[in-house]
């Protein structure tokens, strides 16, 4: 460094080059030359010169990126033109329509290529320079008045202050048309949060005692809208831009123009400086082009930041103004959406359900809402602790969320939306079905039914006892199941093989065919196997690979019920959560008993005993995980899930570990241990990759 010898206006100018430089290949090539520390001490450096040399302080010194005293409110600003938005397609015929649709106002001999971008999830910011330095942020507003939030804008580091590309000479040759900036211009992105940064951030907020965001589109807009700059400038926000919006020329005798093709215009913005998308492609079809869009229907889980489909836009800008817009979409571009992972709808009210273990579970019942294809008026609240944490009430708009196939799940209240009568969610004390005291079982959150013959479980564990997975008993579905038990039929599974036809037939639809068939149904479901009759009593956590190595290691149930804890736990397939889970169910006197009435009732399944020779390894065989936050389905059964692939799950991070499987708000110290000891964090559907 040349330090020394440099006057400290030199000494400032030098190092303010060397910041944005290295916030250049940070943010925008990706390719990062300093260390954090490096960058830092720059940083440091630089507000030590300015501190001693106020006068040489510049607004467009990134240590001026904060700036300004917290705002009452936005200052509205007009946009220069309006902030257009996107028709969506949801298939490739729906693109392909949108082609056709738009193909007769196309000149027949023009070809026509493509560019495809990742629609980002965030919001969009209207960011504009004036001779190079940036003069105003604005959000999108109702895309003819936005807000100006440029304050807040200078303090996301990947929005350069100042365009690089004034002056600078490009060895590219496709680009020497435009190589100079306009007087104006106005560019559009989004702001965004990358997800394992939103997470970082929740987990932080959490730690505070703050309320956490439902997602990252809802932290970038909550932190981009912050009165406070300081505050803005703590958040982890990004932008990709994509448009162009603005365009002055000043009187300069040659004005510069403006990129011609969509896929120039990316180029341009980031030799100017910008971040753009580095998965952004030129296609010559548009075969090529949705078969690229649904590529990432998949990779969508390996970007950084959440994208809620592609956009597909006509590469030639002149011919994509030209068609025109409907509305507010233009005709040149549209979305391919993605299925929905999320709707926003509202809480009407909070039920209570008794799952096959007893615990209790919170329901959501929503105002009816289409997500991915289906309308859903329910939704899981998980447990109570979640419910605090995320401080959803009754009365709020709350974002539902659904990943793969799973049940849809409550992410999280819109708060901005709250009206102030909104209702907090009551814990009951007594099971809503027996009124039995409900207990917490020490270190858990779960809230339990401790009545082993709550009604409330009767009809799921009855449902899961009958089900295809189980004893897969035809024609006895939930509403038969609920019928049989309304009646006072069954009082447990065992009952179902004592009903007799008129007892059918005394129900209401059961005419003698129905009831007959149901009664050989039952009659033959004495035949299954071992393994799904073990699956079918539920135990908790026993799956269908528990089962099987249950099945041959015992032979039978009388047998299973006398494994000691230790033999259970040395069965391949069955780890500590599991054997622990099956001595408290052998040890229960309702389970003897059950067991003594299904053996009279004739269901007694024997099968040949023989160790389960050393179970081929799993794939999770030898790592180990630790599991923090809420995930889609309660922990054990994620953790039971792991030990069946062979994995083995503990409570505390450390050098062993061989994954820190993160959730929804996770724990501070789990994160931060596993940041320490470099172990991997991931999300669920990674969990399900390695499997
Ligand atoms: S182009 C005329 N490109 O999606 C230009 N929009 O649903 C119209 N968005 O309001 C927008 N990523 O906020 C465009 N690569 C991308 C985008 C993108 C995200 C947002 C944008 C727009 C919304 C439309």
């Amino acid at each position: 460094m040349a330090a020394k010898n440099q006057t400290p206006a030199e000494r400032a100018e030098t190092l303010r080059k060397h910041i944005e430089e290295a916030n250049y290949r940070y943010y925008v090539l990706d390719d990062p030359t300093l260390s954090d520390a490096e960058y830092d001490a720059q940083m440091n450096e630089l507000r030590q010169v300015e501190t001693e040399h106020p006068e040489l302080v510049t607004p467009d010194s990134p240590t001026q990126r904060v700036s300004g005293q917290p705002a009452d409110e936005f200052a509205k600003v007009r946009h220069p033109q309006p902030i257009l938005s996107l028709a969506n397609a949801f298939s490739a015929e729906g693109v392909l329509a949108w082609f056709e649709r738009i193909r007769p106002l196309i000149p027949s001999d023009t070809p026509v290529a493509f560019v495809v971008e990742p629609k980002i999830d965030g919001l969009t910011v209207v960011l504009t320079y004036k001779n190079g330095r940036l003069e105003q942020g604005a959000t999108r507003g109702d895309g003819i008045i936005g807000e100006d939030v440029t304050t807040n804008v200078r303090t996301i580091r990947g929005v350069p202050i100042v365009l690089r590309h004034e002056g600078a000479s490009t060895s590219s040759r496709s680009l020497s048309h435009f190589s100079a900036l306009p007087q104006l211009m106005a560019v559009r992105g989004e702001a965004y949060m990358p997800i394992r940064d939103f997470e970082r951030m929740n987990e932080a907020l959490l730690a505070a005692g703050e309320r956490t965001f439902a997602n990252p589109r809802n932290a970038a807009a909550g932190s981009l809208r912050q009165l406070d700059a300081k505050l803005t400038a703590q958040r982890p926000l990004r932008v990709l831009c994509y448009a162009i919006v603005q365009w002055v020329n000043g009187d300069a005798p040659s004005g510069s123009q403006s990129p011609a093709t969509q896929w120039e215009l990316l180029h341009f913005l980031r030799t100017c400086g910008f971040p753009v998308s580095d998965i952004a492609r030129r296609f010559e079809t548009l075969d090529e082009a949705i078969q690229y869009c649904q590529s990432y229907s998949e990779l969508r889980d390996t970007l950084s930041l959440e994208i809620d489909g592609m956009v597909i836009k006509i590469d030639d800008l002149k011919l994509a103004d030209n068609l025109g817009f409907v509305g507010r979409d233009p005709r040149g571009a549209i979305a391919f959406k993605f299925p929905a992972r999320e709707a926003n709808t509202l809480l009407k009210a909070v039920t209570y359900s008794v799952g096959r273990t007893g615990v209790i579970i919170p329901n959501a019942v929503l105002e009816p809402v289409r997500l991915g294809g289906i309308t859903i008026s329910h939704a899981t609240l998980h447990n109570f602790d979640d419910v605090a944490r995320k401080d959803i009430r009754i009365g709020d708009r709350v974002i539902i969320r659904r990943a793969g196939d799973v049940i849809p799940y409550v992410a999280g209240p819109v708060v901005s939306a709250r009206t102030g009568n909104e209702q907090p969610i009551s814990i009951p004390e007594t099971c809503p079905y027996c009124e039995t005291r409900l207990v917490r079982q020490e270190g858990e959150v779960a809230l339990y039914c401790p009545n082993v013959e709550c009604p409330g479980r009767l009809d799921r564990a009855m449902e899961h006892f009958v089900g295809r997975g189980a004893m897969d008993i035809d024609g006895l579905g939930s509403r038969i199941v609920a019928q049989l038990i309304d009646a006072g039929l069954v009082d447990d599974v065992a009952d179902l093989y004592s009903l007799t036809s008129e007892e059918l037939l005394g129900l209401d639809g059961f005419a003698e065919k129905k009831a007959l068939n149901l009664m050989d149904a039952i009659a033959n479901s004495r035949h299954q196997s071992l393994e799904r009759l073990i699956i079918g009593l539920g135990i908790q956590h026993v799956g269908e690979v528990a089962a099987r190595a249950l099945a041959s290691a015992y032979g039978s149930l009388d047998a299973l019920l006398e494994a000691t804890l230790q033999e259970l736990d040395e069965i391949e397939g069955v780890g500590p959560v599991i054997a622990e889970s099956i001595l408290q169910w052998t040890q229960r006197a309702s389970t003897r008993d059950l067991v003594k009435k299904l053996k009279a009732a004739g269901v007694d399944p024997r099968q040949d005993r023989h160790r389960t020779p050393a179970a081929a390894p799993g794939p999770l065989t030898g790592k180990i995980f630790v599991i923090t936050g809420m995930l889609s389905q309660p922990r054990d059964e994620v953790a039971a899930w792991i030990e069946q692939h062979g994995g083995k799950v503990t409570d505390s991070v450390s050098r062993k570990t061989s994954y820190v499987i993160v959730g929804d708000a996770p724990g501070a110290n789990k994160v931060s241990k596993a940041n320490q000891l470099s172990v991997p964090m991931i999300g669920e559907d990674e969990l399900r990759r390695l499997v």
